[in-house]
């Protein structure tokens, strides 16, 4: 290296991590005990709700779980009741969420799809109700599989709005009251399938991509503020994901494609009901990490919460591969500076 050369250094990427302990929210800050400001620029009013409400008082953390009329999203919300906190779960059609509310838990139709007016005024009504939202979890998804070119632009669009644009909504209406309380955890779900693009279900791996990385962004911007973000990462668990009712297959079939796409097709539709994951362990380990409670206490939040041994092994593999591939390149990828760049390894 030439000394006249711009020294910089490379160092590699490090997350952001979390300079508090995990959640304890009966620690909260002094002024969150005196009132709390619903407001956000779509709400057609301002709502003062005082935050001295039982919730606070008896230190119960109040989650607002969406896509909780089954699978992960009803597991979690049941664990968070036996962590004895209060429980407002959310679903497309409230019916769905009898079981749950006879559980204990308070019921509230949203679609994540929803106009941020109409999100706003949810989370309005939610927190006149609970008094405020520490926990939120947004868990609603579905599945879309087909080939990338055999998706259609509404089924591409579709698919992001739910899984990706829809987190987004539900962030946008309840980041407000988790930054008046400087205090809050947002777990957003995504999958080992925004680890590798699995043919046949791209759209889905990238928008469970997209919602690692914006999880990522979202958790050093708001980490100042008291608020922890993380991404559920979950492998192959056994809810109705997979389910010929639920799981979305592209309109379009292209023969060109079955080579590539066959295979997935089947092993999903065979998968189902065999998967090895147990949704309940699932759910009791997420609240504990989530609050920093029983196995997790003492244990910093993740920026990826990666669940299930197959998940587990997957990360690894990705890894692992990723560091080979990267190893076998590097002399080649690393050399594109401008000749007056040094690097200090
Ligand atoms: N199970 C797995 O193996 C696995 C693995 C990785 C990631 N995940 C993710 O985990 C999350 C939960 O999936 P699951 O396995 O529990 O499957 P699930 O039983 O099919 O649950 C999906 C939930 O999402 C809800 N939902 C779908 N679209 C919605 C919308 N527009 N607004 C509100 N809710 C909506 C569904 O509610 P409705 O009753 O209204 O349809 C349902 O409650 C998903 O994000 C999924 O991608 C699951």
């Amino acid at each position: 290296m030439q000394d006249d050369k711009i020294p910089i250094k490379e160092k590699p990427y490090n997350y952001p991590q979390d300079l508090s302990s995990p959640c304890t929210l009966r620690e909260r800050p002094p002024n969150s005990e005196k009132l709390l400001l619903v407001k956000t620029s779509f709400a057609t009013h301002t709502t003062l709700i005082p935050a001295t409400n039982e919730t606070m008082a008896s230190g119960k953390r109040v989650w607002l779980i969406t896509g909780a009329s089954s699978g992960l999203g009803q597991e979690i919300a049941r664990a968070a009741l036996a962590h004895g906190d209060m429980v407002v779960a959310t679903a497309r059609d409230t019916k769905n969420l009898a079981s749950l509310v006879s559980e204990g838990a308070i019921a509230e139709q949203l679609d994540v799809t929803s106009s941020d007016t109409i999100l706003a005024a949810t989370v309005a009504r939610i927190v006149e109700r609970t008094g405020t939202i520490d926990m939120l979890v947004n868990n609603a998804g579905y599945l879309l599989t087909g080939g990338v070119e055999e998706v259609s632009r509404d089924e591409a669009e579709a698919q992001f709005a739910t899984n990706v644009f829809g987190q987004l909504n539900v962030i946008r209406a309840v980041l407000p009251v988790l930054r008046s309380q400087r205090l809050g955890v947002v777990a957003n779900m995504g999958s080992i399938g925004g680890w590798v693009g699995m043919p046949a279900a791209g759209l889905y791996c990238a928008s469970k991509a997209c919602s690692s990385l914006l999880s990522d962004s979202l958790r050093a911007e708001v980490a100042h503020l008291g608020i922890k973000v993380t991404v559920i990462e979950p492998g192959y668990f056994r809810t109705d994901l997979l389910g010929s009712g639920r799981r979305v297959r592209a309109g379009r079939r292209i023969e060109d494609l079955n080579p590539g796409t066959t295979g997935t097709h089947d092993a999903l539709a065979a998968y189902h009901g065999h998967q090895p994951g147990d949704p309940r362990k699932a759910a009791e380990l997420i609240v504990e990490a989530l609050t920093g409670t029983g196995r997790c206490v003492g244990r910093v939040l993740p920026p990826r919460l990666i669940i299930g041994s197959d998940a587990y092994r997957t990360a690894t593999e990705v890894l692992d591969a990723q560091r080979q591939i990267m190893d076998e390149w590097r002399d080649l990828v690393t050399a594109t500076n401008y000749d007056d760049v040094a690097i200090k390894a």
